[in-house]
């Protein structure tokens, strides 16, 4: 270190803190995020510690093919053997874009030293032509491309409105929702969610947070001692009050698994369930983020919450959630409203079970149609991505808005790294008919910001040859959200017979990570996790071949 020009008593005696830095040109959500460590820096210096900024592998949404989800568990991976391997008593985890957040929680649950999370923020809301706009707007456009009612010239220079500032996605999508979850699991300080990357207040947090740790080392309060089964059950209920991204549910499972907190899917329709919808945030209502701070920010949606959550569950602070929200306070009711005059008595997020998805599988009705929570109707059936691609548009495909669009081989293992295609696109008859929602169904998952009937994460997925495998074009189906059922209307008889011809598909690859995800990743009911990362390997390194 003396290379680096540290004098040996500036280290010696003081908590060395790692910044685990997500930052990355091609990661645009998290760009900002080397001016984001100095706030941080000074803040542990300020406080007594000595900060050591680290790089790990940095996932951004809209650059990384076939899907950064792919990639989780790899950073996970990165995360936790770099934190264990070097001699830092605590981290401070950087996170932005989507998948940036659970990575680097799961990392660090599995090694359990004092964490605390400080996240990027959200950009500023857009305007364009006058109509402020996000990055939910981009489904919106491209069916009006499909359609001709917007030209590609217009869907740029939208974009470029949408996309004006630093930070991730403005809206409620997978970002915002995982800095909502930190937040609510009691990981980063109160009040971290919501301010947007642009505002220097964002810095103000990066410094405190700073600040924060040094003491959290001191008091040894470590992640293990935060993330007690109630902390999950906040954040879910948190979740449906704010109508987060269905991918909520994936990230709590595998985090909940690395940290030996025993989640499942039942524990999410359990704790949403009667939870109305409290904020009026796009793609569920018409604001964003910025407004949700501007309105008092997520602590203001828990105090809201307060009768229903666990009030004495410890935080980060050292406090418990309900001396962190005292202060707390609503200024806009249209944006953040009362549990007793909710923005929709539809819940965030509903779990549903049936013979179509053996392990379950998830829907956000907050952002679905009143009119298709209960539907029935015949499936046209699409074996891949590829396969929907080629004949979503055919003018002689047979399809009606009471038809259900079912996508296969898109899960964990099928695709592989399941994919944000679930929300598919209708097909264009039925977009210039003026129908713009109808019931689809996959084993893949929704992007946060996008919306619609969307039942997703159908479980066992169909590569690993759940039922869901046998699903066949003129199958009935039917969708009952209120009951929380998902029947495929096939004897099972037939799904005998139909199970007897089917074989599973081959890997799309014998070398590296893709090989090693295939075989190891577990299903999305699961957290979607590999089988070998679920656990700590905790802190301690026995052996030193120094
Ligand atoms: Fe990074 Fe949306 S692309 S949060």
């Amino acid at each position: 270190m003396q290379n680096q020009g540290i004098p040996r008593e500036e280290l010696e005696g003081k908590p060395v803190i790692g910044i685990c830095n997500t930052w990355s040109e091609l990661t645009p959500c998290n760009a900002h995020f080397r001016e984001l460590a100095e706030s941080i820096k000074h803040g542990i210096i300020q406080a007594g510690g000595y900060p050591v900024e680290f790089p790990v592998m940095s996932l951004g949404e809209t650059l990384i093919k076939p899907t950064a989800m792919l990639y989780r568990n790899l950073a996970s991976m990165d995360v936790e053997e770099s934190i264990r391997a070097n001699p830092v008593d605590g981290v401070v985890l950087m996170c932005g874009c989507d998948k940036t957040t659970p990575s680097l929680v799961m990392g660090a649950c599995s090694v359990d030293l004092p964490t605390i999370v400080i996240s990027g923020g959200p950009m500023l809301a857009g305007t364009y032509k006058g109509k402020r706009i996000g990055t939910s707007d981009v489904w919106r456009m491209a069916e009006g491309i499909k359609i001709g009612n917007i030209s590609q010239e217009e869907m740029n220079e939208a974009e470029g409105a949408m996309c004006r500032s630093r930070g991730h996605c403005a809206v409620m999508g997978t970002a915002s929702t995982m800095a909502c979850m930190v937040e609510s699991l009691g990981l980063s300080l109160s009040g971290n969610a919501s301010i947007p990357a642009a505002d220097s207040r964002r810095k103000v947090m990066a410094h405190r947070t700073g600040q924060r740790i040094v003491d959290m080392v001191r008091e040894d309060l470590r992640l293990s001692a935060i993330l007690k089964k109630e902390a999950f059950e906040n954040a879910i209920k948190i979740n449906a009050a704010i109508g987060g991204s269905t991918n909520f549910v994936i990230h709590m499972l595998a985090i909940a698994g690395r940290i030996g907190v025993n989640l499942t899917l039942d524990d999410f329709d359990r704790c949403s369930r009667g939870i109305p919808l409290l904020t009026n945030i796009q793609p569920s209502g018409e604001h964003f983020l910025e407004d949700m701070y501007y309105a008092g920010g997520l602590p203001a949606v828990i105090k809201e919450m307060q009768s229903l959550i666990y009030t004495d569950a410890l935080t980060v602070t050292g406090k418990s959630v309900s001396e962190n929200i005292a202060h707390a306070n609503c200024y806009n009711r249209d944006v953040i409203a009362s549990l007793d005059k909710p923005f929709k008595t539809e819940t965030g997020l509903a779990v549903l079970r049936g013979n179509l998805c053996e392990g379950g599988c998830v829907i956000k009705p907050s952002a679905a149609s009143k009119s298709l929570m209960k539907h029935r109707g015949k499936a046209i059936v699409f074996t891949d991505i590829e396969d929907y691609k080629k004949r979503v548009d055919d003018p002689a495909l047979d399809v009606s808005p009471d038809h259900i669009l079912v996508l296969q081989n898109c899960g964990p293992k099928g695709y592989p790294g399941m994919p944000e295609v679930g929300n598919m696109q209708l097909p264009k008859k039925i977009l210039e008919s003026g129908v713009n929602d109808m019931v689809r169904i996959s084993d893949g998952r929704m992007s946060g910001t996008g919306f619609g009937t969307v039942v997703l994460h159908a479980s066992p997925e169909a590569a690993a040859g759940g039922n869901f495998a046998l699903v066949q074009t003129g199958d009935f189906i039917s969708l009952d959200v209120e009951a929380r059922s998902l029947i495929l209307e096939v004897s099972d008889e037939e799904l005998a017979k139909r199970r007897a011809g089917w074989a599973a598909p081959k890997p799309i690859t014998e070398r590296g990570y893709v090989s090693l995800y295939c075989k190891h990743v577990m299903q999305s009911h699961e957290g979607a996790d590999m089988d070998f990362l679920v656990g700590k390997s905790s802190s301690e390194v026995t052996r030193d071949s120094h």
